[in-house]
């Protein structure tokens, strides 16, 4: 009899190096480790550590060598550009090689960051891969950032070269990738080497002489690299995210646990094989995008789906479902604002109801809280299982969820279910102790993690520890709280931290004070995460002006949201601030920030009994109602 849930989480917490060692023989390696775990440095483990590996070939080559050359590798559907194109598993293989080995004949070698600032084009994957393929270290930036947070990313990770498209595509506009390029350049102390453009018919960009080169020019008569095995230890990427302060943070990947666990979860998560299409409709700049646009599909040998559109608009809210229909999507992923910005735009289902989705199996939800009336509705109108599960950049792969392929378990609307093997998932109160099951508290996770979890932060070992692992030691801090049931079922409720989600997007509000700090009026700011019916969250900000201030109000805030866009970008989403007299702080000082979201969003709250003038709250109220919050 097939084991379910029970039986293999049970398997692997009896033995988890056993466990993660069978799963590594799914894997091609150069030579095979010698062990699973070293812990020599704990709290700080490695997986596979003396394995020898190549992530460009267990996604590419060995399909190729397997006989599956012909089967699609990547769907590119891009309703912005109305074009749709597929590539097979062998043209991946040569475009990689070529751009791989025109990379290495211009000095890129193991070991090089490679920064990648490309839109939903199958480039990007060839770049992610091409780099992978010499044992180059890359980095993607999302085309929703800012040139400025560009270039904190340049600095931090010192990249010999970059890749960029010369443009990416919105419903609404054309992003100038390469002016923003050029602009974060200008700014970085860091210089690259050079960079490869890959120029757009939509927008053909000016190339700097000397610096940059253009995408096929870049290429011609390059001799084709074979794929460099790497030590099991050696990152495969660096992705930065938010964390409390304006420098994110940059995950580092290691190259054998990212394979060996990706690949275990294509089938025990997500029920996908070769041959099968696989479909994460998010962005190549996010986790979900490196680990199940780019690497997951691929080392299972299925084909994945690139697609550069909306949810809703492009042309309409029915363009999920004719992706899933047209291309027989069996597996499909994405966020639940997505969810609810189709729901939004066609209740009734009238559009899902215009397309065959006999194909699809599931839908999967992560990124933010799965609501539970998006949940309802999809699952109404699907008529498939609905699995919301929970995970975060540094994991890059679920901590909790609903295993598809291990036989799913009864679903609870609201939870992303249970912990997968690999994690001992446990809440925690304040001095460290596991509470009770119902008991909310913070969510940590036993260590060590399990393969393909982040095993530092780049260049900063210190703030790893002091973010993740310092606060409850022999544990790794998730900064999300919660509770778990008597069922094992785990619920997230909130962050614990200063981060935000606006439409799955993880951002920091630490972050976007200080820019708001940065006006030349601004004495004291704050920004909040408001409740919102389609985004999740949404971040207002609170404007304390400089004494000698007596420029118009409104003008300030106008700055401030262009500010805002014009140093973290347009995925900040930030549109709406006040200007307030004071802020309601503690004795200490500190801000009552969760009071003010509790009042922005008409829920119950008490006066915080460390209050320093309880008559700010009603100040704030005002002026929260003045743009038609706390109006409950
Ligand atoms: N490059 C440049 N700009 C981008 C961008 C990109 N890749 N992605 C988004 N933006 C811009 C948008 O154009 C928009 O700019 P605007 O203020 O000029 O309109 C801004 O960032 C906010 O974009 P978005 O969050 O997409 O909001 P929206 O109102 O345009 O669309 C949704 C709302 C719900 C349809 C959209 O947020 C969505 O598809 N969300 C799902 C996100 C997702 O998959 N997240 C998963 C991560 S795992
Ligand atoms: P990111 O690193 O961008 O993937 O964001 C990770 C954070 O998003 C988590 O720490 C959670 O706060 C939130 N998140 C992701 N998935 C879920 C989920 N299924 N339910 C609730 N919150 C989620």
């Amino acid at each position: 009899m097939r084991m379910g849930y029970a039986d293999i989480y049970a398997k692997w917490k009896a033995d988890p190096e056993g466990f993660w060692m069978d799963a590594a023989g799914a894997i091609d390696w150069a030579q095979k480790p010698s062990r699973a775990l070293n812990s020599q440095n704990a709290p700080l483990y490695e997986w596979f550590a003396d394995g020898m590996v190549n992530t460009c070939w267990n996604a590419v080559d060995r399909h190729v060598l397997a006989g599956r050359g012909a089967q699609p590798a990547i769907i590119h559907d891009s309703p912005v550009t109305r074009t749709k194109h597929i590539l097979t598993y062998a043209e991946l293989q040569n475009r990689v090689a070529r751009l791989a080995g025109a990379l290495r004949a211009k000095g890129v070698e193991k070991g090089d960051r490679v920064i990648i600032y490309m839109p939903m084009v199958p480039e990007a994957l060839e770049a992610m891969l091409a780099c992978a393929r010499i044992g180059a270290i890359h980095s993607v930036v999302f085309g929703g950032f800012a040139a400025n947070e560009l270039a904190v990313r340049i600095d931090d990770s010192t990249p010999k070269a970059i890749i960029a498209a010369s443009c990416g595509i919105e419903p609404n506009r054309v992003v100038h990738y390469k002016p923003l390029l050029d602009g974060a350049i200008e700014l970085a102390t860091h210089k690259p080497d050079f960079c490869v453009i890959f120029q757009r018919e939509q927008e053909v960009a000016a190339l700097t002489p000397g610096r940059d080169f253009e995408w096929h020019g870049f290429q011609y008569g390059a001799t084709p690299a074979e794929c460099l095995p790497v030590e099991g230890n050696h990152p495969a990427y660096i992705l930065y995210t938010s964390g409390t302060t304006g420098q994110p943070k940059g995950v580092v990947r290691p190259t054998a646990g990212h394979l060996v666990a990706l690949n275990w979860t294509m089938r025990a998560v997500y029920n996908v094989g070769v041959g099968d299409v696989f479909w994460a409709a998010s962005d190549v700049g996010w986790v979900v995008g490196h680990s199940y646009i780019c690497y997951g599909p691929l080392i299972a040998g299925c084909t994945t789906v690139v697609y550069e559109g909306k949810p809703v608009g492009t042309p309409d809210a029915g363009a999920f479902w004719r992706v899933i229909s047209e291309h027989k999507v069996k597996s499909f992923f994405t966020a639940p604002t997505a969810i609810r910005a189709v729901k939004r735009d066609d209740r009734e289902g009238a559009l899902m109801k215009q397309h065959d989705l006999s194909h699809l199996q599931a839908l999967f939800l992560a990124g933010e809280r799965a609501d539970p009336d998006t949940i309802k509705w999809a699952q109404d109108c699907l008529g498939i299982p609905v699995i919301d599960h929970w995970w975060q950049t540094e994991t890059g792969w679920a901590i909790a969820g609903n295993p598809m392929g291990l036989g799913l378990l009864p679903v609870k609307i609201g939870s992303p279910s249970v912990a997968m093997p690999g994690y001992d998932v446990q809440v925690l109160d304040e001095g460290g102790h596991p509470v009770s099951p119902g008991t909310l508290g913070a969510i940590a996770i036993k260590l060590p993690l399990p393969p393909g979890t982040l095993p530092t932060l780049w260049n900063a070992e210190d703030r790893f520890r002091k973010a993740y692992l310092d606060h409850f030691p022999g544990y790794y801090e998730t900064g999300d709280a919660g509770y778990i049931d008597e069922d094992g079922y785990l619920y997230i409720m909130a962050r614990t931290d200063d981060v935000i989600n606006v439409a799955g997007h993880r951002l920091s509000t630490g972050a976007m004070e200080e820019v708001l700090a940065s006006h030349r009026d601004v004495a004291e700011c704050a920004v909040i995460g408001v409740a919102d019916d389609l985004k999740g969250q949404s971040p207002l900000g609170f404007l304390c002006l400089n004494k000698g201030s007596n420029r118009p109000h409104a003008d300030v805030v106008k700055e401030c949201v262009a500010l805002m866009r014009d140093k973290i970008g347009p995925v900040a989403d930030f549109k709406r601030a006040v200007v307030v007299e004071r802020l309601p702080k503690t004795r200490s000082g500190k801000i009552l920030r969760a009071t003010m979201v509790a009042i922005a969003d008409c829920k119950p709250w008490k006066m915080p009994a460390t209050i320093d003038d309880p008559a700010i709250l009603d100040e704030i109220t005002e002026a929260l109602q003045g743009i038609g919050l706390a109006k409950g």
